[in-house]
């Protein structure tokens, strides 16, 4: 017979010991121990961030100079702050105009991006909903992720995780699929961690491309949606922790939209590209004033912990 999944484990009992929200806030601690991907000072994109523990991890990394901005079908969890953004609604259904528009200045992009999007797993096919959701992931960076940018990514390990992890690479200077101990035994899940952005051509780019620093524990080598937008207020807090009900949107499975990028190719000198030459955003540092949501329905959430739930 086999074990019993044991619902209330270390991770579980620590989160509710430490205030986060989750239990998955270690597994972004123990990435972030092992690759760094996020940094003081940062602007982090939290893409399916409810309930919230993630979101309340990123805000102690990026510090009262940094920002956080996250997104989830459901309602966050998090008390008001003027550092964190929380929007509810579909990630791929808001235009990444209006995640933008959080930053506190224009022309400017996110410094990372971070992923704990998951489908409602249902027993089969997970891995393949869950790799559809990372290649839509990786098809909105270029409109998102400064140059040189970093990203952290949940995928399901299953048939399609060796190519979502080349597609990945061909995005990023260096790229790992990583398991932090955090993750439950019986879970197939994996992150794709990456450093180094580089926005296919001819994909809206913006920010600077200076070269990344290699960062500690990385060693070498390294379409329009058809769901209607999104940004509404956060609500009350649910009752119950661990629903994940996914769009109808997720569970369709997406083409990979990521391309290599040829080496000799020109640059097509598109719209969003030129708007990207205007300013360079990655090196930019946020700047200390604090930055006020341009949509009256974007709310902001704290980093203050509560207690855990369960994704
Ligand atoms: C494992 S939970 C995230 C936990 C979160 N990182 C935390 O630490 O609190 C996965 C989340 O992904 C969200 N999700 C799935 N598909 C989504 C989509 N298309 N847009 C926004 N959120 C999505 C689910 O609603 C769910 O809350």
């Amino acid at each position: 017979m086999s074990k019993p999944r044991e619902l209330h484990d270390r991770y579980f009992r620590l989160a509710k010991a430490e205030g986060y929200l989750a239990r998955s806030a270690y597994k972004l601690k123990q990435i972030q121990q092992r690759y760094r991907v996020l940094r003081r000072g940062d602007w982090v994109l939290d893409l399916g961030c409810a309930p919230g523990s993630w979101m309340q991890v990123a805000g102690e990394i990026v510090g009262d100079s940094g920002l956080v901005v996250g997104i989830d079908l459901l309602p966050a969890k998090l008390a008001p702050t003027d550092r964190i953004a929380v929007l509810q609604g579909d990630a791929f259904g808001v235009p990444p105009a209006d995640l933008l528009s959080l930053l506190p200045e224009p022309q400017a992009r996110f410094n990372a991006v971070i992923s704990d999007m998951a489908p409602n797993t249902v027993g089969i096919g997970d891995d393949l909903r869950s790799a559809s959701l990372c290649r839509r992931v990786l098809g909105l960076l270029p409109s998102v992720l400064a140059e040189g940018g970093r990203l952290t990514m949940k995928i399901f390990e299953g048939a399609e995780y060796p190519n979502v992890l080349n597609e990945a690479r061909s995005m990023f200077t260096y790229c790992k699929g990583y398991r932090p101990d955090a993750t439950r035994e019986i879970s197939r899940e994996m992150f794709i961690v990456a450093e180094g952005f580089h926005a296919p051509t001819g994909a809206g780019r913006r920010g600077p491309a200076g070269p990344p620093a290699l960062a500690a524990g990385w060693g070498s080598g390294g379409t329009s949606s058809t769901v209607q937008p999104v940004i509404a207020p956060i609500g009350p807090a649910p009752a119950s922790d661990g629903a994940k009900p996914v769009s109808k949107d997720t569970r369709v499975e997406a083409r990979p939209t990521i391309e290599p990028r040829p080496k000799t190719e020109k640059k097509a000198p598109s719209k969003a590209a030129s708007k990207t030459n205007r300013k360079p955003a990655a090196t930019k540092r946020p700047a200390k004033k604090k930055p006020t949501p341009k949509r009256a329905s974007a709310r902001r959430g704290g980093a203050g912990r509560r207690g855990a739930s369960r994704p």
